[in-house]
């Protein structure tokens, strides 16, 4: 059993700036917690509060109900993966990994059962391998030798900030299915911290979206994919991003329009409700490059969900293309089939999906609904 609780989570560096402010998180036992965000949005402070190796400015961290603020980091029965590996130089693969049970005199024959098992299950089990010093192994030996050490400890809580960074591409989808089944076999709660949605979406439970010290969604991934609940979330999850678009709300009597120079797209019934106190107002309409579509491909829309764009780029991507499309004062790009022969400077006549729209307040950037 682990859970993990953060109250009112806050962390001010003397240097003025709040780097951590008021997170509520619960992390559930055997549950693989995705923390996300951009660079210096305090991920990796949060992280290192949960260890032990940051003070907590205010606030709780509760492991197993149990306030741990003020228990030092080596007893709070938590291992920490870092993105530089962190290890000893000088040392085998099999020191590395055996020192942190020989620190804690740990019986000769534990360490040696526990080091084989964590070698076995991260594909280092072979004796030369064991014999090898850091500066011998690849990229990916490396990280796998920097989870082995977290492994044999069998902490109650595993915690890793930006292990795949430091990969290759390939590597690092690789390395990402192998932690989704370390964390299956080894059934422990893990905290992960990483500045790459697709990282995120792939390996959370569930995803905690942080921007500037803030939690903004906690939600599983197809949720958050789905229903963010600001422009922030809505921008950084999902690649190519989500398009926003500005313009404003026109019409009457329940008939309503989200308008702007060259763009006339009419709600739907489900928007009329939400949209009406934005009548003639500016809101963002964000809409996704896949909900999209060349007119071509979609010859039964409706007129009132059709604009004209013209093409600006167009990006093939193997199986599909990325046409980047300017309408009026806006510029989106629609995800398409790679059976699609739309050129440069092309007009095209292109369909919105409003059924996938959101909407944003424009002052707020909420979700409007
Ligand atoms: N030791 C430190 N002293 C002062 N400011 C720091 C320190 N560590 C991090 N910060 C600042 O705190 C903020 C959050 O940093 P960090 O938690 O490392 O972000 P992330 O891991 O999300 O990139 C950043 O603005 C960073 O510059
Ligand atoms: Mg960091």
């Amino acid at each position: 059993m682990a859970t993990v609780v953060l109250r009112n989570l806050c962390k001010s560096y003397t240097s003025g700036q709040d780097a951590v402010k008021n997170v509520n998180l619960e992390i559930a036992d055997k549950e693989f917690l995705v923390l996300v965000g951009p660079s210096g949005c305090g991920k990796s402070t949060t992280l290192r509060m949960v260890a032990g190796l940051e003070d907590i400015t205010s606030g709780e961290i509760l492991i197993d109900n149990q306030i741990v603020n003020d228990v030092p980091a080596k007893n709070r029965d938590i291992a920490m993966v870092f993105q530089n590996y962190a290890l000893y130089p000088h040392m085998t693969v099999y020191e590395n990994m055996a020192f942190a049970l020989k620190l804690r005199k740990y019986p000769h024959r534990e360490i040696e059962r526990r080091v084989q098992d964590a070698a076995e299950i991260l594909g280092l089990g072979n004796p030369t391998m064991l014999k090898r010093k850091p500066k011998e192994l690849s990229g990916g030996e490396r990280q796998r030798v920097a989870v082995g050490r977290a492994i044999v400890r069998k902490p109650k809580v595993f915690l890793f900030d930006e292990p795949l960074s430091n990969l290759d591409a390939k590597l690092r989808v690789q390395m990402r299915m192998e932690l989704q089944k370390l964390h299956t076999r080894l059934q422990s709660t893990m905290i992960y911290v990483t500045h790459d949605q697709v990282e995120a979406l792939t390996l959370g439970d569930r995803i905690v979206v942080m921007n500037k010290g803030s939690v903004q969604q906690v939600a599983d991934p197809v949720m958050l994919y789905e229903n963010p609940v600001n422009q922030f979330v809505a921008g950084f999850i999902g690649s190519p991003p989500m398009n926003f678009l500005r313009g404003r709300i026109a019409g009457q009597n329940a008939d309503y329009y989200f308008q702007d120079r060259g763009i006339k797209l009419r709600l739907l019934p489900q928007h009329t409700a939400h949209m009406a106190r934005f009548r003639d107002k500016e809101v963002i309409l964000g809409i996704r490059p896949e909900d999209i579509y060349d007119k071509i491909f979609a010859q039964d829309a409706r007129p009132e969900f059709t604009i004209t764009a013209t093409v600006d780029v167009v990006e093939p991507m193997g199986a599909e293309i990325y046409l980047y499309l300017n309408a009026g004062n806006n510029n989106f790009v629609a995800r398409v089939t790679n059976q699609d022969t739309a050129t440069i400077n092309q007009d095209l006549q292109v369909v919105f999906d409003m059924s996938k729209a959101h909407f944003f307040d424009s002052e707020t950037q909420i979700a409007i609904f």
